[in-house]
């Protein structure tokens, strides 16, 4: 393979020690084709914009603090580590993402936050090549969600944590969206978007598992709670945005994938529009609700 290579790039060896190799499983898990497309970046910054406020005190009181070796393992397009970056400070942050689109541009992210101390790699979050007992803080956020086998990505995430360092997970739970008025559209909608998400591999309601998870992968001091974003906390037409970019993923996006006809995509889309008007009514009320877990690497191995 290498001679053939030297044939037809002859200034091959030369440059060997410059030249990177990496491989892409494009049939990796059911939903990768919509996942790692570059049109998933801008929900995943519009979720980011509404989430940060909130998630970074829920971080402090997880545990994260200043100076620490921070993993964050299926970081998606880098926004958190970077921000994370600039509100605690770590001695060392990474970020690891399957996606090649995500990677890149968690890369150029990086220049315009200006952040020295951040690496951003692809790689499986199932198989990573990183040492055991390495980071303080690791960090899996809205991405169990996603795999058939979670307990697979968190074994991984046990491993690379250091003894007494905490593992920080957090997960979708379309169960927990309420909005008034049209209480029951709203339900619905997410009750019919979670089926719909079933149907691609991705489970929309496993918040309220990741207790049991982080439990089962026999983690210590493990600590729970929801994290609320609500039209009290959060500037509505931002909040608006967020709901926006769901509905076309969910209507258009899975809509197609799964083939739905033309009245189950009309009928979810009067659901998000029902979502939206709330959101958009300053007697609404509406929130989208997370699940936020933790728990603590053991300092010796149990048996
Ligand atoms: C729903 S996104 C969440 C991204 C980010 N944590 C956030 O909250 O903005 C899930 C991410 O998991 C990544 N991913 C999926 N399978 C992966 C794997 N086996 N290893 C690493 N990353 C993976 C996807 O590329 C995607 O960026």
């Amino acid at each position: 393979m290498l001679a053939w290579s030297e044939r037809v790039l002859p200034n091959l060896r030369a440059v060997w020690d410059k030249v990177e190799f990496s491989v892409y499983d494009a049939h990796f898990y059911e939903s990768q084709d919509i996942i790692e497309d570059m049109d998933f970046i801008p929900l995943l910054r519009n979720q980011t914009r509404i989430l940060w406020p909130i998630e970074k005190e829920t971080l402090k009181r997880h545990g994260l603090a200043r100076g620490m070796k921070i993993a964050d393992i299926c970081c998606g397009c880098g926004d958190v580590p970077l921000l994370i970056c600039r509100e605690f400070e770590p001695g060392f942050m990474l970020g690891v993402d399957h996606s090649e689109a995500a990677v890149e541009y968690a890369r150029n992210l990086q220049t315009e936050f200006s952040v020295r101390n951040a690496e951003f790699q692809r790689g499986d979050a199932t198989a990573l090549l990183l040492g055991d007992d390495t980071f303080d803080f690791v960090t899996c956020r809205l991405s169990l969600q996603i795999f058939s086998q979670p307990e697979q990505i968190l074994k991984e995430l046990v491993r690379i944590a250091k003894p007494g360092g905490r593992v920080y997970v957090t997960g979708e739970d379309y169960d927990l969206i309420v909005g008034n008025p049209e209480d029951d559209l709203i339900s619905k909608t997410y009750d019919r978007a979670s089926v719909y998400g079933d149907q691609m591999g991705m489970d929309l309601r496993n918040g309220k598992k990741l207790y049991g998870v982080l439990s089962q992968a026999r983690l210590e001091d493990i600590r729970a709670e929801h994290i609320v974003v609500d039209t009290g906390n959060t500037d509505r037409a931002a909040f608006a945005q967020v709901i926006e970019s769901w509905r076309y993923f969910s209507v258009f996006t899975i809509g197609n994938q799964l083939h739905l006809n033309q009245a189950d995509q009309d009928s979810l889309l009067a659901g998000y529009d029902a979502h939206l008007r709330t959101i958009r009514n300053p007697h609404g009320y509406t929130t989208w609700v997370m699940v936020a877990a933790s728990g603590r690497k053991p300092l010796r191995q149990q048996a």
